[in-house]
């Protein structure tokens, strides 16, 4: 038997994908921009195993088997052997006799999957990094990752990833590269607000289809996202938060217009989102700077940039106006110790200045994070399946 583990991280994007030109190859109808984030605090781990003495093809998923003919499983299982089979041709050695034989895949995330953050991107980067090593594959893997989800292409890339939308009918030009690595914007970070919520929205595959159906907006969105893509690359490259927040904050609220232009209407923002958002430009406007952006995936959770020196300030307004009822230690999680570090006197703000009353137990918890870098392979100690191959108990 042979086995690999390795980690893939979360990306969020700043120029949103919305909208497929092809639902098949998960080709994008426009180019995107994301940020990686960093895996010490959301990671999806994967390990796969291939055996001659293996009888089928099997997949565990945060330790429920589930079935391995999911169609984009499928596709990408096929495109990593017939990538490995081209190289490999005329290569009789055991690499390519690992071909033939069948896999064990094992993946797990170290964040909820209630948390509602986009967990299928981290997912199939992971998966398809994991293959890319046991098959030994050379050259870019990002149009296979996508193939499992579009988004999860940006995943296989640290720092921030620019996914082009490419021109050719067969996707192969539809591929994700860096801008710059994680380590080039030191004193940018994330806080994630996760929104205290029941409802099960529309996933994100079928809400874009009925985007692109049924709304005109998304139209002119499409037309006129080249330029800002192209302001925003700038922005990350030479560290202007100022325009970066900016443009990541329209484009949000320009795709979740298009939600509301679709027929009939999408609505992922819930009256916390809208707090959040109010909060965000009140606190910008106190300060006449771009302190903070924000940006909403396809649910109510707020993704939210800034730079570090404005954490704290920014914090005591959420923990403020979102406070828990009940005393929880957990409430904020990630590099709290950052959080400690940082501490200071001065973060107490004039809450006067800000019209709206608190709204209790709206947020589950928050997320402090920062950009970080791609998948990476890990040592044979962490494999998540034991020497038979099967999901290892943990004690
Ligand atoms: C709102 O990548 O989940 O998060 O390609 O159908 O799997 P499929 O969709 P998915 O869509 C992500 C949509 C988004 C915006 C983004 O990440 O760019």
């Amino acid at each position: 038997m042979q086995c690999v583990t390795c980690s893939a991280p979360v990306n969020i994007a700043v120029i949103k994908y919305w909208g497929k030109r092809d639902e098949t190859l998960i080709l994008p109808a426009n180019s995107s921009v994301s940020v990686t984030l960093h895996q010490d605090q959301l990671q999806a781990q994967t390990s796969v195993a291939a055996s001659c003495h293996f009888e089928k093809d099997r997949i565990w998923l945060n330790g429920q088997e589930q079935s391995i003919d999911n169609p984009r499983i499928q596709n990408v299982i096929k495109e990593i052997k017939r990538r490995a089979r081209k190289q490999k041709a005329g290569n009789r050695d055991n690499a390519a006799e690992k071909l033939n034989w069948k896999i064990h895949i094992c993946s797990k995330n170290n964040f909820p999957t209630a948390a509602g953050l986009a967990s299928s991107a981290a997912g199939y980067a992971c998966l398809v990094y994991a293959l890319q090593c046991l098959y030994q594959i050379d050259g870019d893997i990002t149009a296979i990752a996508r193939r499992g989800s579009g988004s999860a292409c940006r995943s296989v890339h640290g720092g921030f990833v620019m996914w082009d939308k490419g021109q050719k009918h067969d996707g192969t030009d539809s591929i994700a590269r860096q801008i710059q690595p994680h380590t080039h914007w030191s004193d940018l970070r994330v806080l994630i607000l996760v929104v205290n919520e029941q409802k099960k929205h529309t996933g994100s595959t079928e809400g874009m289809q009925v985007t692109m159906e049924t709304s005109e907006l998304l139209k002119e969105r499409i037309q006129s996202l080249p330029n800002k893509t192209e302001q925003i690359t700038q922005a990350i490259c030479d560290r202007d938060f100022k325009t970066f927040a900016e443009i990541t904050m329209k484009d949000s609220n320009q795709m979740h217009a298009c939600c509301l232009d679709t027929y009939p209407p999408i609505s992922y923002l819930t009256d916390v989102s809208r707090r959040i958002i109010q909060l965000v430009h009140c606190f910008n406007r106190k300060y006449q700077e771009v302190k903070v952006g924000y940006t909403f995936d396809a649910g109510p959770n707020a993704c939210l940039f800034l730079l570090k020196k404005d954490v704290q300030k920014f914090l005591h307004l959420v923990k403020h106006f979102f406070p828990p009822t009940r005393e929880d230690k957990d409430f904020i999680r990630g590099n709290t110790a950052e959080l400690m570090e940082t501490e200071s006197d001065d973060s107490e703000e004039d809450l006067s200045y800000f019209p709206f009353d608190p709204m209790d137990d709206s947020l589950k918890y928050i997320i402090y994070t920062m950009p970080g870098p791609g998948p990476q392979e890990l040592p044979s100690d962490q494999s998540l399946l034991d020497e038979d191959g099967l999901p290892r108990k943990r004690s």
